[in-house]
């Protein structure tokens, strides 16, 4: 294809011409939240981020959001975006919002308005209403879909097959009216020189005294103009949160998609339906991820791993061949290929396991690196702490990284063995090939290649236990001869 021509094609995509102006004002009261609805989340992001994320691609003039309820909050997650944000206080109404941010839409031909809490709307699907709508000429182009339970929605009003003559809310809606099973998603695309004159005329006529932007729709019908409705071909994208139940089904929907993108890139998924895995997670083929797990944040998984059941990954880095036995509780840290963790093994932030390690049962890593092929197999505390390659760290071992005022360190060298249920009190070192025997409160450095050992000498006394039973057996003799003796 010629530059020209590639350039030509560019210019019909980009949608200069159009501004996009979210609306996310609105408190959510049917949410009962202390928090402002399209800060709720749902697939692992909040509502409105969603909807900006959608917008992106559409190259627009500009995307513009009206923000009311918890203004800063909706701001600080819509700046990264480059949104321009408009106040609207109080909020009186999704026509009101439209009049608030007139200043900040300024020459834009057309708006496209999106509802800041229906956050399942795909870029393609608002691709085509822009586009049934400029081809149509149109002064509205209003996204609808038909919906077994259509409670809750606007409702639309045909005029013809392909026109619409009004959008009736629900609490207006006439008991004949009550059967409309299309319902109104409250995105639209607008021709602006057509719906300011429209939406001046527009009364607050409802029990809220709000300027409903609905009923724009039947001015412009009245003045002749064209108002044209495209049914979303995914009903689901329309869905918009007013309720907690609302937001359950969102969230639903984006953890299929995610398992769905998964699954087709190769991953292996048992019971799909229990699995939740955030948006940017990534995993390689083969990896098999087992019931009832969670991969949040940024995780990134290798190829070829088990992610067995229970296990919740938290902003991690996984290399392949990694083994994550069930319960296992990994937060932002680093498990290289071949390494087996768990089962209910817990690393916290900045822990690194090297390849091929070994992190056995109720092992809590902290701030730690495991290095290559080392153990620590059962029971211990491992913080602060760098351990070299080889090392064996024996079962509930603990390293005491904390005075009361401050965290120490410890180092342990490569070959290392630490025998089971010792103490290192930090800060301390343990050099290369050294040995810790068992039981023993290291609290200072052992060099390479010899043995530490802090703990109280043995002593055997011979005969001692035998003795004991048989002063035991007499004496019990004695208190039944004297018990008989008093009755
Ligand atoms: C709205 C539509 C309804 C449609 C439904 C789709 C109106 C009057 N009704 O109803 O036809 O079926 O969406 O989900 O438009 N907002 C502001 N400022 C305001 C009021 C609302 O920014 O003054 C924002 C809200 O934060 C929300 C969006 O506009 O993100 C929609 O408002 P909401 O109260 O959810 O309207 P619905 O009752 O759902
Ligand atoms: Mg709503």
């Amino acid at each position: 294809m010629s530059k020209h021509a590639c350039h030509g094609t560019m210019l019909a995509m980009t949608n200069k011409d159009v501004a996009i102006l979210i609306l996310a004002a609105g408190k959510g009261t049917r949410l009962k939240s202390s928090l402002a609805k399209v800060l709720h989340t749902a697939g692992g992001r909040s509502l409105v981020e969603h909807v900006v994320r959608a917008c992106e691609p559409l190259r627009a003039k500009k995307i513009i959001a009206v923000v009311g309820h918890q203004a800063e909050k909706v701001a600080a997650v819509l700046e990264p975006f480059g949104v321009t944000t408009v106040l609207q206080q109080p909020q009186n109404g999704t026509g009101h919002a439209l009049l608030v941010a007139k200043g900040a839409i300024g020459n834009a031909k057309y708006v496209v308005v999106l509802p800041g809490d229906a956050p399942l709307v795909r870029t393609e699907t608002l691709r085509a209403l822009i586009n049934k709508h400029k081809k149509g000429n149109a002064a509205a182009s209003i996204l609808t879909a038909v919906l077994a339970d259509p409670s809750g929605y606007g409702r639309i009003l045909r005029k013809s097959g392909d026109t619409v003559a009004a959008i009736i809310e629900e609490s207006q809606l006439t008991p004949e009216q009550r059967e409309l099973n299309e319902i109104n998603s409250s995105m639209y695309s607008f021709t602006m020189a057509k719906l300011w004159p429209a939406l001046a005329q527009v009364k607050p006529n409802n029990k809220h005294r709000e300027i409903y932007l609905t009923d724009a729709i039947s001015v412009l019908n009245a003045k002749g103009e064209t108002v044209l409705a495209e049914i979303a071909e995914n009903a689901q994208e329309t869905l918009g949160c007013n309720t907690r139940a609302d937001l359950a089904g969102v969230d639903r929907a984006f953890r299929e998609w995610k398992r769905d993108e998964l699954m087709n890139s190769g991953v292996t998924i048992q019971l799909p339906e229990t699995v939740l895995i955030d948006p940017e997670v990534s995993a390689g083929e083969d990896t098999v991820i087992e019931p009832c797990v969670q991969l949040l944040g940024k995780t990134k998984v290798g190829a070829r791993c088990v992610i067995k059941t229970g296990s919740v990954i938290h902003d991690s880095v996984l290399g392949d061949n990694v083994t994550i036995e069930p319960h296992c509780v990994i937060t932002k840290s680093r498990v290289d290929s071949g390494v087996v963790a768990g089962p209910f093994a817990r690393m916290r932030p900045e822990s690194h396991v090297k390849d091929g390690a070994r992190i056995g049962n109720f092992v809590e890593l902290k701030k730690s690196v495991v290095g290559e092929g080392s153990k620590v197999p059962h029971l211990s505390y491992i913080g602060d702490t760098r351990i070299g390659a080889k090392s064996n760290i024996g079962a509930g071992t603990i390293t005491c990284n904390y005075d009361g005022f401050a965290k120490h360190p410890t180092a342990i060298g490569n070959k290392v063995f630490i025998g089971s249920d010792s103490v290192l009190v930090a800060p301390v070192r343990i050099g290369d090939g050294a040995y810790v025997a068992a039981g023993s409160v290291i609290t200072d450095n052992v060099p390479s290649d010899a043995l530490g050992i802090a703990r109280g000498r043995q002593a055997n006394k011979p005969g001692w236990a035998a003795k004991k039973r048989r002063e035991m057996a007499a004496g019990s003799k004695d208190t039944k001869k004297a018990k008989q003796h008093h009755r």
